[in-house]
């Protein structure tokens, strides 16, 4: 097929989605757009504000008046970051900012997007659809480690709390909520490390891209 596939990674938080896919992408020669990013740099923008992360009109605005530089900004990441973040994302006008901008990218340049809601609503016509997912434990284990590994000292039945909280509250939204397409693939990576979980979604996209 001569044009460029959209790949969707979808998954809960801390579950090894962005990392899977940059590596699909830089072996694929696609594009990659984390779209965490979006909901996270619009999560901030309204802290920013002053206003509250579920104030459908503060939280809107700052959606539509996202820019190039908020994405690169260091400060979206940490506990109240990810709140934030998963609190605009539950609210509809939000999501309908960031939709076309999502779809562009795609389109545009063929890509590897992850997120919640990748095979489900932006691109339900994706060539490959994964759902990559992992134990709780095993998730907040990997954030844990990754905050202990930038200096922060947090207890990890905390980070496992948080994660919890979080994924319930994009599960259970009403607008796009965090679940598996019904073609997705799903992939658990609790036993995986990132190579074996790289080297079975390659497996899977190869042959869903051959037309197997
Ligand atoms: O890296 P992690 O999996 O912890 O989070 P993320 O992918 O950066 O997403 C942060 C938050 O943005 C999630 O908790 C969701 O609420 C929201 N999100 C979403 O609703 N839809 C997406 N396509 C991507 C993220
Ligand atoms: O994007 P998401 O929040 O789903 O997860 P990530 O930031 O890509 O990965 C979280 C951490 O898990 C990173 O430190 C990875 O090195 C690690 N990890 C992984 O990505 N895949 C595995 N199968 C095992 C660990």
């Amino acid at each position: 097929m001569s044009t460029r596939p959209v790949i969707a990674v979808d998954g809960p938080a801390a579950a090894g989605k962005g990392t899977l896919a940059r590596r699909l992408a830089a072996h694929l020669g696609l594009a990659y757009l984390d779209t965490g990013l979006l909901y996270r740099a619009t999560g901030r923008r309204v802290l920013d504000a002053g206003a509250n992360p579920r104030d459908p009109a503060a939280a809107e605005a700052a959606a539509r008046g996202l820019n190039p530089a908020d994405l690169a900004r260091g400060d979206l990441r940490g506990p109240e970051a990810d709140m934030a973040a998963s609190a605009v994302a539950a609210q509809p006008g939000v999501r309908a900012a960031l939709l076309d901008w999502q779809r562009d990218f795609g389109r545009t340049h063929g890509a590897v997007l992850d997120g919640r809601d990748i095979g489900t609503v932006v691109f339900p016509d994706a060539r490959v659809k994964l759902f990559v997912t992992a134990s709780a434990e095993e998730r907040a284990r990997r954030r844990w480690l990754e905050l202990r590994g930038r200096g922060a000292e947090v207890a990890q039945e905390q980070v496992l709390a948080e994660l919890r909280a979080r994924d319930e509250q994009d599960a259970a939204r009403a607008v796009a909520p965090m679940k598996p397409a019904e073609d997705a693939v799903l992939i658990d990576t609790t036993e995986m490390d990132a190579d074996a979980a790289f080297a079975r979604a390659l497996a899977v996209v190869e042959g869903k891209l051959s037309g197997a």
